[in-house]
C-alpha cells in the first residue's frame, strides 16, 4: 500500500493552480510590466486589492473613480483588479474593448445576493418607483434600474430624482437607510449587505473608543447604522482615504473598512496611526475574501492569455448603460 493512500482522508485546501503553473524565478512585476505594455492594456484596481497589484496599477480608486477611469481610456485591454460588477461596468462602457479579470470568481455578496430574475419580480409591487440600483449589482440588475450610483455618490443621485419621487434603492440596506438619513425621506430597501462591512458592531468599536480616545472613528457606508452613528466620518474609500490623509489635526484613526486602503491612507500620510476596526469573528482586520482571490501570479496569466474574459450579452448590456451614464453624468 502505497503511503498515499494510506493518508487520511481530510478535506484539504485545493492547491493554488497559478503558482504551479508558473516559474517561480519569475519577476512576475516585470512580465506584468512587459505585458501590458505589448498589449496596450491599463490595470485598474480597486483599493481593496492586495498592496503590490495597487502598485502596479495604472490607476487605483473606488468604484466611481474605477468607472470613470474605464469610460475615458483609450487602451485595447483593461485588466480589473476588483470584483465582478466593476469588470462588468468597464465592459457596458466599453463595448468594443477586451476587459479580463485575474478570476472572475470575484463576486460581491451585495451583488450576489441580488438576482436579477427575482429583483424583477420583486419591483412588480413598485410600478411608480424610480430604481435607484448601486453599483454593487450584476449587469443584469443595472438593465432593470433608472439609475446607479455608488458610496460616493448615493446622496446625490438620489437627490437628483426630485423631492417627489418614490424610490426603490437595492441592494445595501445600510447604505439605504444611510441616504434615508441623510436627506430625511423614506425609501424601499432591497435587504442586502455586505460581509465585510456587516461584521463590525458597534459594542466593539465604541470598547475601542475607549481604548483610544484621542482617535477618530472612519466608517463605510456600507456599515450598519449603530456603527455609523459613532462614527466621526463616514463615506466612499477615496473620501476615507481623503479624510484622513487631510485631517492633520488627528494622528489616529479607527478604519472601519476592508483593510486595504490603509495602504494608500499610509502611502500618502507616512507616519500616520491606522487601527483595523475589528470584525465581530475574532479576526484583527478585515478582508473582503472576494476581492483577495485576485494575485499577482492570476493577473500576470490574465495578461499573458487575455483571459478569463468579461463579457456582457449585447440586450442586457444596452439596457444597464443608460443607467451607468445617468450616474456618470451626475460625477
Ligand atoms: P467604494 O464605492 O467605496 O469603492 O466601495 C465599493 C465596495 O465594494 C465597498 O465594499
Ligand atoms: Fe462586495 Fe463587501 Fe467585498 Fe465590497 S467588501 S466587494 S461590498 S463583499
Amino acid at each position: 500500500m502505497s503511503p498515499e493512500s494510506d493518508a487520511p482522508v481530510i478535506p484539504l485546501p485545493m492547491p493554488i493552480p497559478d503558482r504551479e503553473s508558473i516559474d517561480p524565478t519569475l519577476d512576475l512585476e516585470a512580465e506584468i510590466n512587459r505585458l501590458r505594455k505589448e498589449q496596450n492594456a491599463i490595470i485598474l484596481a480597486h483599493y481593496y486589492q492586495d498592496s503590490e497589484i495597487q502598485d502596479l496599477a495604472d490607476y487605483v480608486g473606488d468604484s466611481l473613480g474605477l468607472s470613470q477611469q474605464a469610460k475615458q481610456t483609450d487602451a485595447d485591454v483593461i485588466a480589473f483588479c476588483g470584483v465582478h460588477f466593476m469588470a462588468e461596468t468597464a465592459k457596458i462602457l466599453n463595448p468594443e474593448k477586451k476587459v479580463i479579470m485575474p478570476d472572475t470568481d470575484a463576486g460581491c455578496s451585495l451583488a450576489d445576493r441580488c438576482p436579477p430574475d427575482v429583483f424583477a419580480e420583486w419591483l412588480k409591487q413598485y410600478p411608480d418607483h424610480k430604481v435607484v440600483s448601486y453599483i454593487n449589482t450584476s449587469a443584469a440588475v443595472k438593465a432593470l434600474s433608472d439609475i446607479i450610483c455608488t458610496s460616493s455618490n448615493a446622496v446625490r443621485v438620489v437627490e437628483s430624482l426630485g423631492p417627489d419621487a418614490k424610490v426603490v434603492f437595492a441592494p445595501d440596506r445600510h447604505l439605504g437607510r444611510w441616504v434615508e438619513k441623510k436627506l430625511g425621506r423614506e425609501m424601499v430597501k432591497w435587504p442586502g449587505f455586505c460581509v465585510v462591512h456587516e461584521q463590525y458592531t458597534a459594542r466593539r468599536l465604541l470598547k475601542m473608543k475607549a481604548e483610544y480616545p484621542d482617535a477618530r472613528l472612519v466608517a463605510h457606508p456600507e456599515c450598519e447604522q449603530a456603527v455609523l452613528d459613532i462614527a466621526d466620518f463616514i463615506g466612499s474609500t477615496t473620501q476615507l482615504i481623503n479624510h484622513v490623509v487631510n485631517t492633520t489635526e488627528y494622528d489616529t484613526f479607527i478604519v472601519a473598512t476592508e483593510m486595504g486602503v490603509m495602504h494608500q491612507m499610509r502611502k500618502k500620510r507616512p507616519g500616520v496611526k491606522l487601527l483595523g476596526a475589528p470584525p465581530d469573528s475574532g479576526c484583527e482586520c478585515a478582508v473582503c475574501p472576494y476581492m483577495r482571490l485576485n494575485t499577482m501570479e492570476k493577473l500576470y496569466l490574465c495578461l499573458r492569455d487575455l483571459e478569463p474574459e468579461v463579457t456582457v450579452p449585447d440586450d442586457i448590456r444596452e439596457r444597464a448603460l443608460a443607467p451607468v451614464e445617468r450616474m456618470l453624468a451626475l460625477g
